[in-house]
């Protein structure tokens, strides 16, 4: 099976990272696959800022409920969406940043900030910028894999013909 296939099929989210700081030239490397990713009308209506520094790191983790892969992670990630973008886009970088990291040897888990609020004022985001969603990166701790949260629904469960349950 072609190995894109096969990345895509096993990409897991990594929640337990190595210590030591993103290389980083492969920091640059994956924000090079996020700055390519496909958006709506091709307006690139997002930035990312990536936060190393472990008190900025402390104050994000107020803004979600589920943060433990930020807390372990070295770097993290923020995907903001600037004014007229679109979350699908959001979603669309998140995958590519996760598929590239994941390409060169590192890990990533995405995070939900629930407190957008929170977010924005850690984040210094101007009026009507947002930031919902960040990915957790850094080079997988030892023996690091998926959680039991893992598997799919099978395809027959998810796949209808031309009308929705048909
Ligand atoms: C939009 C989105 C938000 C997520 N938010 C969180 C989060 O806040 N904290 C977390 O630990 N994992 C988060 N995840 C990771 C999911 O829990 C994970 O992708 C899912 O359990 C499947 O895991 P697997 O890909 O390793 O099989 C999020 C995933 C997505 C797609």
């Amino acid at each position: 099976m072609n190995e894109t296939y096969t990345d895509i099929l096993s990409l897991r989210a990594i929640r337990t990272f190595d210590e030591r700081a993103i290389d980083p030239a492969d920091l640059d490397a994956v924000l090079e696959a996020a700055r390519w990713t496909g958006s709506s009308k091709n307006r690139q209506n997002w930035s990312f800022i990536v936060i190393d520094d472990q008190e900025q790191k402390d104050r994000i983790c107020a803004s979600g409920d589920f943060m433990t892969p930020v807390r372990n992670a070295p770097a993290v990630i923020c995907l903001v969406q600037e004014l007229e973008g679109y979350e699908f886009d959001t979603g669309r970088l998140a995958q590519n940043i996760m598929l590239a990291a994941d390409a060169i040897g590192l890990a990533s888990c995405p995070v939900t900030l629930h407190r957008e609020d929170v977010a924005a004022n850690v984040l210094g985001l101007p009026d009507g910028i947002r930031c919902r969603y960040a990915i957790a990166i850094g080079y997988p701790a030892p023996g690091a894999g998926a959680t039991k949260m893992g598997g799919r629904k099978p395809t027959g469960d998810l796949v209808y013909r031309n009308r929705y349950g048909q």
